[in-house]
């Protein structure tokens, strides 16, 4: 690998071997016992723990750390030359080993004059592509094949094709949009079926979105909902113009049979979890309209500003990834809750899941070794106040190391306004301050029953209000808080190899779930266990597979 001016790069030492993580190592030793009931009543310490970054207040006052630590933290980024390899990230080098490919997501919302070369030739005028498809159906010039307008979107793809649109659009859509979404990701039928069942052929716009154009989920839900489509106009025009397709792969989606009008590109150098910035994001701006995804980009674009000029102990996502290393790698916290104080970010847990534990769920270094250490914990989480009814009890009385973030939003954002909703949302916030606080200092009392430990480090990020510019903001906060962790265990946080062989193995097992007879497919043929599962399904799936054998197992 070589470094921005050319030169080889030495080879980079194992985290472990790191010095700074060796001093991390013993300070964890005597910090262990630290109570943050304690740690708190350090004003200095309190003030030190908190930075602001585009309009998000990042506070991690109620974390395990100190001025000492946090300094061996940042010696720790500063050994890993963190500045260098965000640059690099920026540059558009090659920061997908595994794949030799750029990560240019921050291009999608940069500026064009910003943008690396290889950006600029494209992004500009996809976006202008989008915004004139996506305004042109808002306002009812783009029309269904019968000439009335459009009045539900059928989004179809998943994993980083799903997430991000989804979250994005159930968040924020503002209530007076004539449109309604829906999201169909699983490969069960139940999902299209749902998404299908009261719409009108004349009216239901499909957006079929896939990077590769060849994920298993998005295509058989694509080919249902265009049979559905034509089995009820009976005409292939219906198609061409309710079909719009995003992907990297736009040969694959015109032999599909879609126009090359209706196919938006997008480019090996985005990571399909990092893409919601690209035409991936069309019903964001179908939603909010061509200002609202444009100030989604422009919340993200503050964010990676923050991120490059902002010194390193102001800088919300390496003090946030610095403070997951911490947890993880010091502290042995094995799972991270996402604790999201808003209904409109419910979608958040799911979304942050895909992009930490996809990016970063790995075990082997840039170059091949392993790590040595544990990477991304677990991720989970649920919208409060419900999971305060649910598994906080886990939280607060189980026996289970945690860390979690709160996100809370400072205006209740109801229009119109409404004193009632304005106190709901004062308890809304009421109780994710008081839920992080019971987890600090927990709840002494005589009966051991009552009684809560605390002691728990979390979190706690602050947006001004929810908008299109906060949430891009706070996106792009944990994208690149997602890099700065992948840089000190000196991983590649943009492939994802480990998905891949899951696909394999079920293609075998279709097989043999349709006939008894289907071959093994290549050495992963199913396990003792596994077989034994699929005579079972076999058996009492008998009707359906006997017709595909040819002979009906019900009379045998
Ligand atoms: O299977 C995982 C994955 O490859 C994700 O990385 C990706 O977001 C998702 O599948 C969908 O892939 P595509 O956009 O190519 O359909």
């Amino acid at each position: 690998m070589t470094d921005r001016d050319g030169a080889i790069e030495a080879p980079r030492p194992a985290a472990a071997d790191l010095a700074a993580w060796g001093h991390l190592a013993r300070l964890a030793d005597q910090a262990q016992p630290a109570a943050l009931a304690n740690l708190l009543r350090d004003s200095a310490r309190n003030g030190a723990l908190r930075t602001d970054a585009a309009g998000i207040l990042f506070d991690f006052s109620r974390q395990h750390v100190d001025l000492q630590i946090l300094g061996a933290l940042l010696a720790l980024a500063e050994e890993r030359r963190w500045e260098a390899r965000r640059e690099a990230l920026f540059a558009g080098e090659a920061v997908n080993t595994s794949e030799g490919t750029p990560a240019l997501h921050t291009a999608l919302r940069a500026p064009a004059a910003d943008q690396p070369e290889a950006a600029a030739q494209v992004v500009p005028a996809t976006r202008q592509r989008l915004m004139a498809f996506t305004e042109s159906i808002r306002d009812g010039r783009r029309t269904g094949h019968s000439g009335r307008a459009f009045q539900r979107v059928i989004h179809i793809g998943i994993g980083g094709s799903q997430l991000g649109p989804e979250l994005v659009t159930e968040a924020l859509r503002s209530a007076d949009c004539p449109l309604s979404f829906r999201f169909v990701a699983n490969i069960d039928g139940h999902a299209i079926a749902d998404a299908l069942a009261d719409a009108d052929p004349e009216t239901t716009l499909f957006i079929v979105v896939s990077k590769s154009f060849t994920t298993l989920e998005t295509l058989a839900n694509a080919a249902t909902a265009r049979n559905w489509l034509l089995e009820r106009t009976n005409q292939r025009e219906a198609v061409a113009a309710q079909f719009v397709a995003v992907t990297a792969r736009t040969e694959a989606a015109a032999d599909w049979g879609l126009r090359p009008e209706n196919i938006f590109p997008l480019w090996d150098w985005v990571g399909g979890r990092f893409s919601l910035w690209s035409a991936v994001g069309a019903p964001v701006a179908l939603g909010l309209g061509k200002a609202g995804f444009e100030a989604l980009l422009d919340g993200a674009h503050a964010m990676d500003r923050h991120f490059r000029e902002a010194p390193a102990a102001a800088n919300a996502p390496l003090l946030a990834a610095l403070i997951d290393i911490w947890n993880t790698n010091f502290l042995g916290i094995a799972n991270h809750a996402v604790l999201p104080y808003d209904h409109r970010l419910r979608r958040l847990p799911a979304y942050l899941q895909q992009l930490e534990t996809e990016s970063n769920g790995k075990s082997t270094r840039h170059d091949g070794s392993a790590t040595g250490v544990h990477t991304v914990p677990v991720i989970w989480g649920g919208e409060g106040t419900t999971g305060q009814h649910a598994f906080h009890q886990l939280l607060h009385q189980g026996t289970r190391a945690f860390s979690a973030d709160f996100i809370l939003t400072g205006a209740d954002g109801h229009q119109p306004p409404r004193p009632e909703l304005a106190d709901q949302h004062r308890w809304l916030l009421a109780n994710g301050l008081g839920q992080g606080q019971a987890m600090a200092l927990g709840w002494p009392h005589e009966d051991p029953h009552r009684a809560a430990p605390g002691n728990h480090g979390t979190n706690t990020l602050v947006l001004d209000r929810l908008d299109a510019r906060s949430l891009g903001a706070l996106l792009a906060f944990y994208e690149h808080r997602v890099f700065c962790q992948g840089l000190i265990w000196d991983i590649n946080s943009f492939d994802q190899w480990g998905v891949e062989f899951g696909k394999r193995l079920a293609e075998t097992l279709f097989d043999q779930l349709g006939r008894s007879s289907a071959p093994a497919k290549g050495t992963l043929g199913p396990d003792a266990a596994t077989q034994a599962l699929v005579s079972h399904l076999r058996e009492i799936n008998a009707p359906a597979t006997a017709k595909e054998d040819g002979n009906d197992l019900s009379h045998q």
